[in-house]
């Protein structure tokens, strides 16, 4: 996959060139982008070609924007509901299911051919709490709380059936802590340790074309990582299908090192037998002291350097850093099988409000005026250089 010869990565890299010079002159025009003459992808869902989608986290408004629901559709080919598929959005009461903003994303996802994945059906944070816990706040009997899963997940993966590829089925179940194995969560006071094995059973029983994802941040690191394959083996022992592990990848300019790490992390996940995703890919640029991306933890004051833009320099070493992330998926084909952006201008990622809240960020690939910033050229070149002539969409 990857090029070795130089003349033909020369070759390739000016016909990216190309690429990027033709998507400026598509400018922000809605329409489905068609591939330049001599067939060089002008959108990252060309250029990730068969194999790898391409993906965005989104809020189903964001789709009505008349300039930014078409860049979605021209760009990716999967989405992600950034927080409207989550069990408190969806069941926020008892027994009362509400899928309004999550229908609407399904109905675009259906109108531009393109994939949706289920985020999520258990984890600690955006879930009501009557589901593991009673009144008081104290863990629900076992059984009760089994009977709260699997109605939730019976009926939510009931309801989106054949609509999604697949399933964030638990999220973040993994503790930080070294020496820990499980994080310390309501489902697993009330169910114990086989809640997460549980509910990728339920999730099975209702729709066994779904695939079945475990999702969770900083899982590329050693120590996460190996809690992680721990999980999976143990799932496995038990006969619970578990299709792929999902990598958030909340990546940060002053860590250089993780693409690094992830490599190691993907070919040791794939080792273990399973699909790898990078789910909710961005890179911060903002000083902050907490690592990960626990929506719990928060920072009350932070510095904001570039609330009028962001220097070109710092711009330049964000394309460079996701250049590497990109360099890794490319990789390892037929293993990390997707590639997700937790959302898609820079005003729309969560950055701006976690763990600092009103700061503004430049996380992603487009700026606030959905110009392509150089993050957006490195992930397109990244992409195209090393799509095989005979892979070219
Ligand atoms: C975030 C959303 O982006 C925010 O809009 C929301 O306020 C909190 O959740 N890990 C996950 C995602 O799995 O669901 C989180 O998304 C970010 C961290």
């Amino acid at each position: 996959m990857r090029i070795s010869d130089p003349s033909r990565y020369r070759r390739t890299f000016l016909k990216s060139l190309g690429a990027t010079a033709a998507w400026l002159t598509l400018g922000r025009l809605g329409h489905a982008a068609e591939p330049t003459p001599d067939g060089t992808p002008a959108t990252l869902r060309q250029a990730a070609g068969p194999g790898l989608l391409v993906g965005a986290g989104v809020m189903s408004r964001q789709l009505d924007d008349p300039q930014l629901g078409p860049l979605v559709a021209r760009e990716f080919n999967c989405l992600t509901a950034e927080n409207e598929m989550k069990p408190l959005s969806v069941q926020p009461e008892k027994g009362r299911f509400d899928y309004g903003p999550a229908d609407r994303i399904v109905e675009f996802v259906e109108k531009h051919e393109m994939k949706l994945v289920g985020h999520n059906l258990c984890w600690h944070q955006q879930s009501p709490p009557w589901m593991y816990q009673d009144d008081a706040g104290n863990p629900l009997p076992r059984e009760q709380a089994l009977v709260n899963l699997r109605a939730h997940i019976d009926t939510v993966v009931g309801h989106f059936k054949g609509k999604v590829i697949g399933w964030d089925v638990v999220n973040e179940a993994i503790s930080d802590k070294g020496g820990e194995y499980l994080r310390d969560t309501p489902a697993r006071r009330a169910l114990g340790d086989d809640y997460i094995a549980k509910a990728f059973e339920f999730a099975r029983a209702v729709d066994p074309d779904a695939q079945l994802y475990y999702n969770d941040y900083s899982n590329e690191n050693p120590d996460k990582r190996q809690k992680t394959l721990r999980l999976i083996r143990e799932l496995k022992d038990k006969g619970v299908r578990i299709d792929a592990v999902g990598l958030q990848c909340h990546f940060q300019t002053k860590y250089p090192d993780a693409p690094r790490i992830l490599n190691e992390a993907v070919a040791a996940y794939a080792a273990e037998g399973v699909k790898v995703m990078l789910t909710e890919l961005d890179v911060d640029v903002l000083p902050r002291a907490t690592g990960g991306a626990e929506v719990g933890t928060r920072e009350r004051t932070g510095s904001n350097p570039y609330k009028d833009r962001l220097p070109a320099d710092v711009a330049r070493i964000q394309a460079g850093y996701y250049a590497n992330v990109i360099r890794v998926v490319r990789q390892h084909p037929g293993v990390v099988t997707r590639v997700t952006f937790w959302g898609t201008h820079d005003g729309t990622s969560w950055l701006n409000d976690w763990p600092v809240r009103g700061r503004t960020n430049h996380a992603l690939l487009w700026d606030r005026d959905l110009k392509p910033k150089p993050a957006y050229g490195a992930v397109l070149k990244g992409l195209t250089v090393s799509l095989e002539p005979n892979r070219r969409p």
